[in-house]
């Protein structure tokens, strides 16, 4: 998978980005992710991008031209080289552009694992007071929130998706992720794990954990999970599919 980040700050993105896992998923060539500067694609002297808004209001907008040129660039780029690896030059689709936006959808895990299925995905992150409608309305598929909070650009943001679609990527974690029970899967919190030592701080690891009885573990695994939900995000219960018995251990 190919990741271009549109931003004003790409050494704050690719800091974080390359780093551990993302870090090595680079490395070894499983994902490309590239920050591009939207200031290189200033298109005056003193190399500003921001102006004031019509109309009035506080701080600076991001304008369109050099957002739009610098989407372009990446735009070329990602053709130029699918037509170099296809002999049949592949078919010119746009790729997808998220917009980080307090006033986007909010991302999901179900969102994390449909981006994780495309081949290309340029972020776009905005800064100051955001960016001049027009270019937004030219080449935004999605907009994208992380959460009903402002932040001061859409780096953060971009980051932490980045991150949640990248794992899903095979082969960027060391195991199967889809095989894994995980939080959110089925519309359930992950159940509670223990490690050695098997007692700390006077505190047991709970009993059949240690028992080595798997379909004991399993059920008790997905009881932790059934009781963990209900009592931090019981909104998410309504989504999931529960026996009788586990609505009965929710409500209790
Ligand atoms: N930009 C500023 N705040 C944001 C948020 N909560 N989500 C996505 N992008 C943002």
């Amino acid at each position: 998978m190919n990741i271009h980040i549109m931003t004003l700050f790409p050494e704050m993105v690719m800091g974080g980005l390359n780093t551990s896992i993302t870090g090595r998923a680079i490395s070894k060539g499983i994902l490309s992710i590239e920050a591009v500067n939207i200031r290189d694609y200033a298109f005056n002297k003193h190399n500003s991008v921001d102006d004031y808004p019509y109309g009035g209001g506080a701080g600076m907008l991001m304008q369109a031209e050099p957002v739009y040129q610098c989407y372009q660039a990446i735009v070329d780029k990602i053709h130029t080289q699918s037509d170099a690896s296809s002999e049949l030059c592949a078919e010119k689709r746009k790729p997808r552009v998220l917009y980080m936006s307090p006033q986007g959808k909010t991302f999901t895990q179900g969102m994390a694992e449909e981006l994780a299925q495309e081949e290309e995905l340029i972020f776009l992150c905005g800064h100051y007071e955001g960016i001049d409608e027009r270019v937004l309305d030219e080449i935004v598929t999605d907009y994208v929130s992380i959460g009903d909070y402002v932040l001061t650009g859409g780096e953060l943001p971009a980051m932490v998706m980045v991150d949640a679609v990248s794992r899903m990527v095979p082969g960027v974690l060391h195991n199967d992720v889809s095989a894994e029970f995980e939080s959110f899967q089925d519309n359930l919190l992950e159940y509670p794990q223990y490690s050695r030592p098997e007692i700390w701080h006077e505190k047991q690891v709970p009993p059949v954990l240690l028992s080595g009885h798997h379909a004991n573990i399993e059920k008790w695994r997905r009881e932790q999970s059934v009781i963990r939900t209900a009592k931090n995000r019981p909104d998410l219960l309504e989504k999931a599919n529960l026996t009788e018995e586990e609505k009965k251990l929710a409500k209790s």
